[in-house]
C-alpha cells in the first residue's frame, strides 16, 4: 500500500509534494521546545541571572565647592546627572553658564524656577566660573 504523502497529513499550508516542507512545522516545534527547556534549566546565562542583586552606582567622584547658592545646585542640578558634569567644566564665563542652565531648562526639562536662575548663576560663576573680563 502506498502511504499518504506527509505533506497532506501535516498541514494544509504545506505545498503538496514537497517533503522537506512537510517536516518544517515539526522541526520548528521541536526547536522551540528545546529552547524553552534550555532557558528553563538555566543552562544559558540568560536564564541564570540572579534577580536579587542591587544596582551599584559608581561612587560620586566630586563634591560641589562650598558657597552661597550651593544648595540650589544640589537641589536642582543633580536630578539627572552627577555633579561631575558641573565640576569638570572648564572655568566658564557667566554667559556660558547661563546658556547651559537655559539648555537644561529648555531642552532637557530641568524644573528650575526662573527666579532661582540668578542665584544659581552667582554660585556657578563664583565656584566654577571665569573671572569677569576687565572693563
Ligand atoms: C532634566 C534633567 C537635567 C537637569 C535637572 C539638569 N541637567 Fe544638566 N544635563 C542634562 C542632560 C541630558 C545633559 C547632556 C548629557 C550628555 O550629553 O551626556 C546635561 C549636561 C550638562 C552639562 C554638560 C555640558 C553640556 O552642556 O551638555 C552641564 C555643565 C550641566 N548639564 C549642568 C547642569 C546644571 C548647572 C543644572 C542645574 C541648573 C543641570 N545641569 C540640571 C540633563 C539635566
Amino acid at each position: 500500500m502506498r502511504r499518504k504523502p506527509l505533506s497532506s497529513t501535516l498541514s494544509p499550508f504545506v505545498p503538496r509534494g514537497t517533503r522537506e516542507w512537510a517536516w518544517r512545522p515539526v522541526l520548528r516545534c521541536l526547536t522551540s521546545t528545546a529552547l524553552a527547556l534550555v532557558l528553563a534549566s538555566g543552562a544559558l546565562p540568560l536564564g541564570a541571572q540572579p534577580t536579587t542583586d542591587a544596582w551599584k552606582l559608581p561612587a560620586e567622584k566630586a563634591d560641589l565647592k562650598p558657597g552661597a547658592g550651593r544648595e540650589l545646585v544640589v537641589g536642582q542640578c543633580v536630578l539627572c546627572h552627577s555633579v561631575d558634569y558641573i565640576t569638570t567644566q572648564p572655568r566658564l564665563a557667566r554667559g556660558v553658564w547661563q546658556a547651559t542652565v537655559e539648555k537644561m531648562r529648555g531642552k532637557y526639562g530641568a524644573p528650575v524656577p526662573t527666579n532661582s536662575v540668578p542665584a544659581l548663576l552667582d554660585y556657578l560663576v563664583a565656584a566654577y566660573g571665569a573671572p569677569a573680563p576687565a572693563k
